[in-house]
């Protein structure tokens, strides 16, 4: 928790922090905090927290626009929610995930979208997903100075191909490749690495042979730093919850509380009490009065 001014409860020092400290964090083997966040009240909090990055994940398709899946998601519905986490956030690191279909056409058309969630969506970085075939698109963003982040494993928007939001690298075969497709990414110039539903065991095999930074999800306790999905963690979304979350609140059901509370209430009169109730002054009232009457008269 950092420390707040005791007058505007905001952190008295604020400092941006940058890519960097991914880095930093695994020379000093300190584990790297990153969550998911797609709105300004929510990104608040977690910057007074003291998270190190919020991902603008393209999983607000699921958990806030209500999609079956990632796919439909598009560049502008995650240049929107980017916008307001970036008003919320002033020391996180902040990562825009690149929407399916907006990096995979063209190198050139990859490039300018990435483009557009520093410029129009104020992200420090972005992350896309995809292992060997991802090359020379990383490789072309990263020389535009923008910091990529990778995402091997589970990828939800193959998953398709996957054959469904399933576990990756459970043969030794698949998991050899991911392992490739790790230290490709590295070479291509990745500042961190996403990885999604693989074994621990793997996991912690990839932290250790690569000098960037692994963030996990579903992938154990090996890795560099760790992500959750803010709407599962809170218990915000409750459609399903993977296996892998911990569930630190269960707002789904406190939020549901207090809509019945507040139906009860207002079916009971008893809201709005005075104390919610706006008054006007008692002479304005009384002057008020006498010109309806007067004009009642004329
Ligand atoms: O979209 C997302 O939230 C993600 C995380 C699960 C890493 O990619």
């Amino acid at each position: 928790m950092s420390k707040n001014d005791p007058v505007t409860n905001l952190p008295a020092v604020i400092r941006k922090k940058t890519i960097q400290v991914f880095r930093e964090k695994k020379e000093h083997n300190e584990p790297i905090t990153m969550l998911t966040g797609y709105d300004y009240p929510t990104a608040q909090a977690l910057d007074r927290a003291g998270i190190d990055a919020i991902l603008v994940g393209d999983s607000l398709g699921m958990v806030v626009l209500g999609y079956e899946n990632t796919l439909p998601v598009t560049v502008e519905e995650m240049l929107h929610h980017c916008r307001a986490v970036a008003r919320g956030a002033r020391s996180a690191v902040l990562i825009g995930d690149m929407p399916f279909m907006s990096y995979q056409v063209s190198v050139e058309e990859a490039v300018r979208n990435a483009g557009r969630f520093l410029q129009k969506g104020g992200m420090d970085a972005v992350k896309l997903e995809g292992g060997r075939e991802r090359l020379e698109t990383i490789r072309a963003i990263t020389s535009s100075g923008i910091p990529v982040m990778g995402h091997l494993g589970l990828t939800p928007q193959s998953f398709h191909v996957l054959g469904g939001f399933r576990p990756q690298g459970r043969t030794s075969a698949t998991a050899r490749r991911i392992l490739e497709d790790a230290l490709l990414l590295e070479d291509a110039g990745c500042f961190s690495l996403v990885l999604e539903s693989i074994s621990a065991r793997l996991a912690e095999l990839i932290s250790k042979s690569i000098s960037i930074p692994t963030i996990g999800i579903g992938a154990g306790a090996g890795c560099d730093g760790q992500v959750l999905v803010v709407h599962d963690m809170l218990g915000f979304f409750d459609r399903f919850t993977p296996k892998f979350v911990k569930k630190y609140a269960n707002l789904q059901g406190e939020m549901q509380h207090a809509f019945v509370e507040y139906i009860a209430d207002v079916m009971a009169r008893r809201f709005p009490a005075n104390e919610h109730t706006v008054e006007m002054p008692e002479e304005e009232w009384q002057h008020l009065m006498e010109q309806i009457e007067l004009d009642k008269r004329k």
